[in-house]
C-alpha cells in the first residue's frame, strides 16, 4: 500500500460520518477492494468483505483454493455478486474460488414449525429461473434440491475446497439447521478453514420480522453451538472498531472450528520487536 492509500485508509477507518466516507471512497481510485467493501460500496459489500478475508486467511494458512457458499440463493442476484467478487478476490490473493449456491429452485418449502417463522416466510415464495440464472453464471455450481438431502450429501458429493466463507439466507429455522450438517464435527479439516466468515441475512429484520434467539436462524446459531463443543459461531467483533455503522456488521459471524489442526497456526503480524520501548 503506498503513502496516499495508507493516508486515504487512515481516513476512511476514522470517519464517523458516511458521506464523507463514501465521497472519500468514490473520489479515489486507488481506495482497496477491501476498504469498499467494509464501507458499503459494492453490490452485496458483505459477501466481499467475507470472501476477501476468509482467502486472506487461507493465504496466511498455505491453502491455494477455498470454496464460498450462499445457502438461499432465490432469483440469484446474490450468487452472481459472489460469482463476481471471487474474480477480484482470486486476483487480489492468489487463492481460486469455488463458489456453490443452495436452493430449492422451486422456492420456499413449506414452514415446519413456529421456529420456521410463518408470519414472516411462506411457502413457494422466491422462485428461481434455473435456466436463465445458469446463463449468467460463468463456474458457480448450483445444488438444487432441499438441503436437507444436498446438505447431508455436499461433501461426499462434491469434496469441495476448504469452505471459507459462507451466507445463510434460508429464511426458516428447520432449513439452517439442515444446512449446518455439513459444518458439524464429523467432516474432517480438510473441507473447513479453521476460521470461517459467515453472513446471516435474517438476525437484525424490522418490527414485522422481529427475529430473536428462539426462532429463525437466531436460535439455529444457538442450537448449533449446544450441539458442537468443539464448534461454535460467534459475532465478528471486528466491526466494533469502526465509528460508521451498517446493518450487515450486526449479521456478520465466523465459525470457530477450535479442534482444526490449523486453528492454533500463527497468523498475525506482531513479532518480537512489536511494543518494544520508544
Ligand atoms: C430469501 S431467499 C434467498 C435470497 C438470495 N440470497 C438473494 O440474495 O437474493 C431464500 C431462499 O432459500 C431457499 N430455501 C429455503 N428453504 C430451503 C430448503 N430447505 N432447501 C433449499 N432451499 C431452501 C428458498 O428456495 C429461497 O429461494
Amino acid at each position: 500500500m503506498n503513502k496516499i492509500t495508507r493516508y486515504l485508509v487512515k481516513k476512511i477507518r476514522s470517519s464517523s460520518d458516511i458521506e464523507t466516507t463514501q465521497n472519500l471512497i468514490e473520489a479515489n481510485k486507488s481506495v482497496p477492494f477491501y476498504v469498499s467493501a467494509t464501507w458499503n460500496q459494492l453490490p452485496y459489500s458483505y459477501y466481499a468483505y467475507g470472501l476477501y478475508h476468509g482467502c486472506r486467511l487461507a493465504k496466511a494458512l498455505g491453502l491455494k483454493t477455498v470454496s464460498a457458499i450462499e445457502f438461499g440463493v432465490a432469483g440469484g442476484n446474490g450468487l452472481v455478486a459472489l460469482e463476481a467478487h471471487s474474480k477480484t478476490v482470486e486476483k487480489l490473493t492468489g487463492v481460486k474460488v469455488d463458489v456453490y449456491g443452495f436452493d430449492t429452485g422451486e422456492g420456499m418449502t413449506p414452514p415446519r414449525d413456529y421456529r420456521d417463522m410463518p408470519y414472516r416466510f411462506k411457502q413457494g415464495n422466491y422462485k428461481m429461473n434455473v435456466a436463465k440464472l445458469k446463463e449468467r453464471l460463468a463456474n458457480a455450481k448450483l445444488v438444487l434440491g432441499d438441503v436437507g438431502t444436498t446438505g447431508p450429501s455436499f461433501i461426499e458429493n462434491h469434496s469441495p475446497a476448504p469452505i471459507a466463507f459462507a451466507s445463510f439466507d434460508l429464511d426458516y429455522y428447520s432449513s439452517t439447521m439442515d444446512a449446518f450438517k455439513i459444518f458439524g464435527s464429523d467432516h474432517g479439516d480438510e473441507y473447513f478453514l479453521p476460521r470461517i466468515f459467515m453472513y446471516f441475512d435474517d438476525v437484525v429484520g424490522t418490527t414485522i420480522s422481529l427475529y430473536n434467539e428462539f426462532v429463525g436462524e437466531l436460535a439455529a446459531i444457538q442450537d448449533f453451538n449446544n450441539q458442537n463443543e468443539h464448534i461454535k459461531i460467534a459475532e465478528n467483533r471486528a466491526f466494533r472498531n469502526y465509528n460508521i455503522n451498517f446493518s450487515w456488521y450486526h449479521q456478520s459471524y465466523v465459525m470457530h472450528r477450535f479442534k482444526h489442526e490449523l486453528y492454533d497456526k500463527y497468523v498475525s503480524k506482531a513479532s518480537a520487536e512489536s511494543l518494544s520501548l520508544k
